[in-house]
């Protein structure tokens, strides 16, 4: 990865930071993102000692507003003449319903606008680097996962698993339609699963059953760097060149909720989410 620029959202901590850490390692410039910017620079420094490369970047930005999203599109566009992979790893599950700056529900706002958002803005750059990579980080759940065309901000009946469910197969649609429109630019997208995770996820407004489960299957979770080695691979391996449009777990091809694959759902959640990003719904 010598000479290759990746940015990885949510890099503070958890899955992300290990990514990093293993990209960094690798020999590629990192940039991270957190919300704060006193923590955000701590990890990048601790990402610096842990992988041995000084070439490690902080931004800061609440990826729950677009305002910010868009402003750390610019810093992320002036940084990086060039930007080789983006991994789109910020999330998380909140059980009660919040809702952001830009008055939309928190969840489908960070875990699937977001990455929308930042991916669309960040996109000519990686155009302009081919060949570039997409990396999305998806769940298991997103099997479960529905999408409520009436109902996307969860106004009506709030549920943190359906609410998360939800996000995590829009992300799996995300990068199934970036893929189909980005055919032949040199872009791959893949989604992946990165396994159960012993992070931070989830910390900030648990619920009661989660705390009482994740106390109890607390010593059987992956490690962070374990659960980052898949987004390492998409990002990385020789064996990725050209593989677009799949989801991964444990760095194999996974079978994908079926509404993933169809396309005139995957173009629907597109418009939806254009829509509320204010953006035109094609790429230029
Ligand atoms: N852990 C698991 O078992 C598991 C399983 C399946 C999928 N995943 C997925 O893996 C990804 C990473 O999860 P994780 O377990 O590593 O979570 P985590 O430990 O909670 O880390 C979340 C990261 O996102 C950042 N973040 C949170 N809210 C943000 C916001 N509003 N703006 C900007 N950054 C924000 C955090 O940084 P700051 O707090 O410094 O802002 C942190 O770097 C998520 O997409 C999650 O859905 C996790």
């Amino acid at each position: 990865m010598a000479g290759k620029v990746v940015l990885v959202t949510g890099g503070t901590g958890g899955i992300g930071k290990a990514t990093a850490i293993g990209l960094a390692a690798l020999g590629a410039r990192v940039g991270i993102t957190g919300r704060d910017l006193t923590r955000t620079e701590q990890a990048a420094a601790e990402i610096r000692s842990a992988s041995g490369n000084p070439d490690i970047d902080g931004f800061a930005a609440d990826m729950s507003s677009q305002a910010e999203v868009r402003r750390l599109a610019v810093a992320v566009l002036d940084a990086y003449p060039r930007l080789d992979v983006l991994v789109n790893n910020v999330g998380g599950f909140w059980a009660h319903r919040h809702s952001t700056a830009d008055g939309l529900e928190h969840t489908f706002a960070l875990n699937h606008l977001a990455s929308f958002l930042l991916t669309n803005l960040l996109l000519d750059r990686l155009k302009a680097s081919t060949p570039a990579r997409v990396v999305n980080v998806s769940s298991h759940v997103q099997a479960e996962g529905r999408i409520d065309f009436d109902d996307l901000q969860g106004g009506r009946a709030y549920s943190g698993q359906a609410a998360y469910s939800q996000s995590k197969l829009a992300n799996v649609m995300f990068t199934n339609e970036l893929a189909s429109r980005l055919e032949g630019t040199g872009v791959t997208a893949n989604s992946l699963h990165p396994g159960v995770v012993r992070t931070s996820f989830g910390a900030e407004d648990q619920a009661w059953l989660f705390t009482v489960v994740s106390q109890v299957v607390l010593s059987f979770l992956k490690t962070p760097t374990q659960g980052a080695q898949t987004s390492i691979y998409l990002a990385s391996s020789p064996e990725m060149d050209g593989v677009t449009g799949q989801f991964f777990a444990n760095k194999k091809v996974k079978t994908a909720n079926k509404v993933a694959n169809d396309p005139a759902m995957t173009a629907r959640l597109w418009q939806a989410s254009a829509d509320l990003v204010g953006m035109k719904a094609a790429i230029s």
